[in-house]
Order: C-alpha cells, then sequence, then structure tokens
C-alpha cells in the first residue's frame, strides 16, 4: 500500500491495527440500527393497550379500575406520575389525566382511582359505562409531581384533597414496601369521612410504620368525631409537624385548595420553592378567576375559525381545546392543566382569557401560541392547529 501522508503520524500502526481488530471481532452496529428507538418506545411510550382486569369499589363516589398490559409489559415509572385515558363518550374522542394509586414495585398492573364529579363526562363513563375486560387507549406514565430525592428533603408533608389521595397512595406504598429512607405527614382533606378514600388502608400503613403519619382533616365530620376538622390550616401543620423547616410540601387537589393551602404554608415560613403542586381541576367557574372581564359572560359565545379548515362557535366558560373535541377536532393533549404544552394552538388573531400562572413559554407566548386546555375565548378568533 502507497503510504499517504495520514500514515505517517505517530501512532497510526496502532490505530490502523486496533481498527483491523475491532472490524474482525467486534459488534457490528450497523445491525443494531433502530434499537435505541425501540428501546425508547419501551421506556417512554406515547400510547398503551390497557384492559381493565379488575373494578374495586373505594367509595359511594369512586372507584379503582385495575390496569394489566395486553403485551405483559408495563414501562416503569416515578410514584406520584399519571397517565392519560383517551376515549370516546357522548360522540366526543376525549382524554384525561389520572395519576397512578399503585406503587412502581408493582409491575404487572396500574391502578388508578376515579371519583365521580357532577356534570362530569369522562368520570361518569369510566365508573358506568367501563366493565371488566374492556380496553383502554392511555399515554405512558408522564407528569413532574414526584419526590427527587436529589433535590426534595426526606421529609415530606403532603396535602390531598378528594380524589388529590392517588399520587401519594403509589408513594406511601412505594416507601413501606421497599422500605425507603423517607418520612410522610400526609393530611387528607374531605368534605366528610364516608369520602375518604384508602381510609382503613392509609391507618394500618401509619399504624404499623413511625415513619408514615395519617391526618384526615374533615369538613363536615360526625358529632362526635375528634380528629381535625374543617380545611387544612397552617396551625394543623405546625401543631403535628413541629418545625417545618427541612421538609418538602407536596399538594394535590382541586384548584381552591391550592389556592388555600399554599399561603397558609408560606405563613409557616416556608419559601414558595419548597411547595410543589399538582391541580386536579380548575377553581371552577372560571369567570370566578381573578382577570376575567366583567362584560364577558361564561355562556356568551364566539365564533372559532380555524385556518383553512371549520367555522364553529364556543361558549366563552369552556376551554377551547374542549370545543374543539366537542367539534370532532383533534388536538394532542396530555395534563389537561396547563402543565406539558401537548396542545397548543397559535392565536393567529382574537383574544382569550388565560388563569393567572398558566405556565407558557416565553417564545409561544411570543408567536402568540397558547395552550387550549386552559385558554378561554373572549372574542372571535381565528386559530392554527
Ligand atoms: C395530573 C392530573 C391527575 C389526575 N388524577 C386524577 C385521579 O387520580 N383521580 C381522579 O378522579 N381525577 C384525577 N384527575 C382529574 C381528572 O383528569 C378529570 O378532570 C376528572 O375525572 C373530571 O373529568 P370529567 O370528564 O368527569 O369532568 P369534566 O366533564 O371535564 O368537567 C365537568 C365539570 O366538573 C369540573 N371538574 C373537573 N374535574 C373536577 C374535579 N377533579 N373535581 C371537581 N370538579 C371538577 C369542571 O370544571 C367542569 O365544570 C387528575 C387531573 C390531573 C390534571
Ligand atoms: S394538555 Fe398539557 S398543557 Fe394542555
Amino acid at each position: 500500500m502507497k503510504e499517504g501522508l495520514i500514515q505517517q503520524f505517530e501512532g497510526y500502526g496502532e490505530v490502523a491495527r486496533d481498527i483491523e481488530v475491532c472490524r474482525k471481532y467486534g459488534i457490528d452496529y450497523t445491525l443494531e440500527k433502530g434499537s435505541v428507538e425501540k428501546f425508547i418506545n419501551r421506556l417512554h411510550p406515547g400510547r398503551m393497550t390497557l384492559r381493565v382486569a379488575d373494578i374495586i369499589e373505594e367509595t359511594p363516589l369512586d372507584g379503582t379500575l385495575r390496569l394489566v398490559p395486553e403485551d405483559g409489559y408495563l414501562p416503569p415509572f416515578q410514584a406520584g406520575q399519571y397517565i392519560t385515558v383517551s376515549l370516546e363518550t357522548g360522540n366526543i374522542r376525549t382524554s384525561r389525566p389520572y395519576s397512578i394509586a399503585s406503587p412502581p414495585n408493582q409491575t404487572g398492573y396500574y391502578d388508578i382511582t376515579v371519583r365521580r364529579v357532577k356534570d362530569g363526562l369522562v368520570s361518569h363513563h369510566l365508573l358506568d359505562g367501563v366493565k371488566r375486560g374492556d380496553v383502554l387507549i392511555c399515554s405512558g406514565p408522564a407528569g413532574n409531581f414526584y419526590h427527587n430525592p436529589l433535590i426534595h428533603d426526606r421529609s415530606m408533608v403532603c396535602i390531598a384533597g378528594g380524589s388529590g389521595i392517588t399520587p401519594f397512595m403509589s408513594m406511601i406504598q412505594e416507601i413501606v414496601d421497599c422500605g425507603l429512607d423517607r418520612e410522610v405527614f400526609l393530611f387528607y382533606g374531605s368534605r366528610t369521612l364516608e369520602e375518604v378514600i384508602f381510609f382503613s388502608r392509609l391507618e394500618a400503613i401509619a399504624g404499623r410504620f413511625p415513619n408514615i403519619h395519617f391526618h384526615p382533616v374533615i369538613e363536615a365530620p360526625p358529632e362526635e368525631y375528634e380528629g381535625l376538622k374543617g380545611l387544612v390550616e397552617g396551625r394543623f401543620i405546625r401543631d403535628v409537624v413541629g418545625d417545618p423547616a427541612g421538609k418538602t410540601f407536596f399538594i394535590c387537589g382541586p384548584q381552591g385548595m391550592y389556592d388555600f393551602c399554599v399561603p397558609e404554608i408560606e405563613n409557616l415560613g416556608i419559601p414558595r420553592k419548597k411547595i410543589r403542586t399538582e391541580a386536579y381541576a380548575p377553581a371552577a367557574p372560571v369567570s370566578n378567576q381573578p382577570g376575567w372581564p366583567e362584560n364577558i359572560s361564561p355562556d356568551d359565545r364566539f365564533e372559532i375559525r380555524i385556518k383553512d379548515g371549520k367555522v364553529f362557535s364556543a361558549r366563552a366558560g369552556e376551554p377551547l381545546l374542549m370545543s374543539l373535541e366537542k367539534e370532532g377536532i383533534f388536538v394532542p393533549s396530555e395534563c389537561r392543566s396547563g402543565q406539558c404544552s401537548r396542545c397548543r394552538v397559535k392565536i393567529i388573531s382574537g383574544k382569550v382569557f388565560q388563569p393567572t400562572g398558566t405556565p407558557v413559554r416565553r417564545s409561544d407566548r411570543r408567536y402568540g401560541y397558547v395552550h387550549s386546555c386552559v385558554s378561554y375565548p373572549l372574542e372571535d378568533l381565528e386559530i392554527l392547529i
């Protein structure tokens, strides 16, 4: 072989020999093409087909659907994450997120516990229309509401409201099943004692494990009730927990609870960055939110024109995403609470209401994108999907 310039570099001989050895005995990675993608899809599938293996009645308002995979495999998740169930009900193709209530160490199934919501479309369908053996199309696990041992304190103060207990059930079960070095003070706000989901299981866990403390807080308790009454106030937390410093706070429940509890916790001297929240439902109705224009009623209707597409009328008080779904227009969605940005649409003209604190990226704001799950029309709109 004629010697070129490159062959004259010092060390060329050794490198050339190594290449020769790798060619002869090494792995031919060209055969593995696509395997990384397959591996990632297995860990973070966009879509899963899950079968309802069992339905467990928890309280008169709530039921648990036990979901098993069709192919025997469930992706791992962090306790506190949710899956989004997509379905068709009342001729509307829509979706809703539900936190996984079972712990991550339970790899055979995911439990989702659904509370019946008055006039709710999907909660009623899941509790009344779904039977054992039915198949549900779900997203892979998602969300940021979990304990990260690198950032969060070992001691957690968890505040749940209504069905907002589900991510905490997953976290607590994982802690006790796996013997994790973590302490949990759980305050569970509920209207009545009968509506406390997982009551006997939580009591049994707290009775057995000294690092788990369970405190139901009941708004309308029976007369003889001796536990905490009313709403989850800061003074209850101080009395039970003692010094709240060095603890990370987690709140999950309806938006109204989070509006009440965050200032209560801040008044205990806890900085906002130590308080993590997951809002399950908007503080309805949207017209009561700060900034909603006085001259617009939630029942006012506006024309929505999709660029190069359909024109229809939508209620001001309904999220744009829901109005689009009612018209049979598909927009990808996941969290439906303004967090994940999957449902972005561009507002070409017109104005929408977005509740204070809706997290929209600066670049989205600049180019007119909004999260359609938390945007409400205030004028006729032209939009791009
Ligand atoms: C990340 C995340 C995880 C969730 N996990 C769970 C869970 O584990 N279990 C569970 O039951 N729900 C959970 N939810 C709420 C769930 O996604 C639905 O919003 C709920 O089931 C109601 O849906 P729906 O179609 O029946 O009601 P919709 O038809 O969407 O709403 C009907 C009316 O009820 C109000 N509303 C909606 N949701 C609630 C609510 N939760 N409480 C009170 N009023 C409400 C609406 O503002 C509207 O006025 C979660 C929500 C999020 C964002
Ligand atoms: S679906 Fe997540 S931001 Fe709208």
